[in-house]
């Protein structure tokens, strides 16, 4: 469980980032008064003021543990959201999961049209490399290709888009354990590495140096897709902001319709000890990664 402490510590430290994300996002997307302004407004309408924030969280906190500059890690994590945001907008299209409520509002096409919401994710997508490219990222240029590499790759066909199209897949078919747990490895759980390598990357650690970072990210990538199905199963829509009991209704094979809940918890609580276990070697500083595996699992929303 969460401590009490830890609790009221990660809390702020979510107000911090979300305000300082949006912030970021602000700057990035100016509104201007010409034809593309809906396109502007439709990134806006989806990147400002909602999500919970927990990539960039991961950023930061991996960056904080290595003594980045906030500013730097910001921007990083700034492009990662960007890419997740993109994903969110596109998952939701009627060619996908058809949803109409996302973050407690209406989605990107309900709101604007099917059109805006493509050209949203595609513009969003492309904002997040120009980030990460732009001198005021990381004046190093090993590191933004590095992290250009890493976030590419967790987007791509061998990551998040990869795992998007097995996802589609999966709607009655009889995948296996090992099928959804690689699934869900691509579809999330790659993403979810990606900002604690990068956080790391900034740091300049040495890929060498980054194996318990990577061992840490890979338990809670998988235990945080447990969780997302458990809210899917169980979750208050209130709370999630978002329809819940979606993937029972498609038929969709996921860790909790092939284990059970009951099960599908237990796993997931057995991840985050591990997780928390690959940062034995460090202290205090690591606190907010651990804080943040245990609200992966902990979460309602
Ligand atoms: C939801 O991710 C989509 C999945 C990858 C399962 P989050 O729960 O991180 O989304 P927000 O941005 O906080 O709403
Ligand atoms: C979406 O997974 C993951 C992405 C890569 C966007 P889901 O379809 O399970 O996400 P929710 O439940 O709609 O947020
Ligand atoms: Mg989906
Ligand atoms: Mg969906
Ligand atoms: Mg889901």
């Amino acid at each position: 469980m969460l401590a009490e402490i830890d609790a009221d510590r990660l809390e702020d430290q979510f107000l911090r980032i979300q305000r300082e994300i949006d912030s970021v996002f602000d700057a990035f997307l100016p509104v201007t008064n010409e034809p593309r302004a809906r396109l502007i407004e439709a990134m806006r309408y989806a990147a400002i003021g909602s999500g919970k924030r927990i990539r960039p969280l991961l950023l930061v906190g991996t960056a904080e543990i290595f003594g980045v500059h906030r500013d730097a890690a910001l921007r990083a994590a700034c492009a990662i959201e960007a890419i997740h945001v993109y994903s969110l907008i596109h998952d939701d299209l009627p060619c996908m999961d058809d949803d109409d409520m996302r973050h407690g509002k209406p989605t990107v096409h309900k709101a604007f049209d099917q059109a805006t919401a493509v050209l949203a994710g595609d513009a969003l997508h492309a904002l997040a490399f120009e980030i990460l490219t732009d001198r005021a990222t990381s004046n190093d240029p090993f590191s933004s290709a590095e992290m250009v590499e890493t976030l590419a790759r967790a987007s791509g066909m061998s990551g998040m888009a990869g795992g998007q199209m097995m996802d589609m897949a999966a709607v009655g078919a009889a995948f296996d354990l090992r099928t959804v747990t690689r699934l869900q490895q691509l579809k999330t759980g790659a993403l979810l590495a990606a900002a604690v390598e990068m956080g790391a990357i900034l740091g300049r650690v040495a890929p060498e140096g980054r194996a318990h970072l990577r061992a840490y990210a890979r338990d809670i990538g998988l235990a945080f897709q447990i969780a997302d199905d458990l809210l899917d199963h169980e979750g208050d829509p209130k709370r999630t902001g978002k329809a819940v009991r979606k993937d029972e209704g498609q038929g969709k094979a996921t860790f909790v319709s092939l284990m059970g809940a009951d099960k599908a918890r237990e796993q997931a609580d057995a991840l985050v000890e591990q997780a928390i276990g690959h940062l034995a070697g460090h202290g205090d500083e690591a606190w907010l990664l651990r804080a943040l595996a245990r609200f992966i699992v902990e979460r309602d929303r």
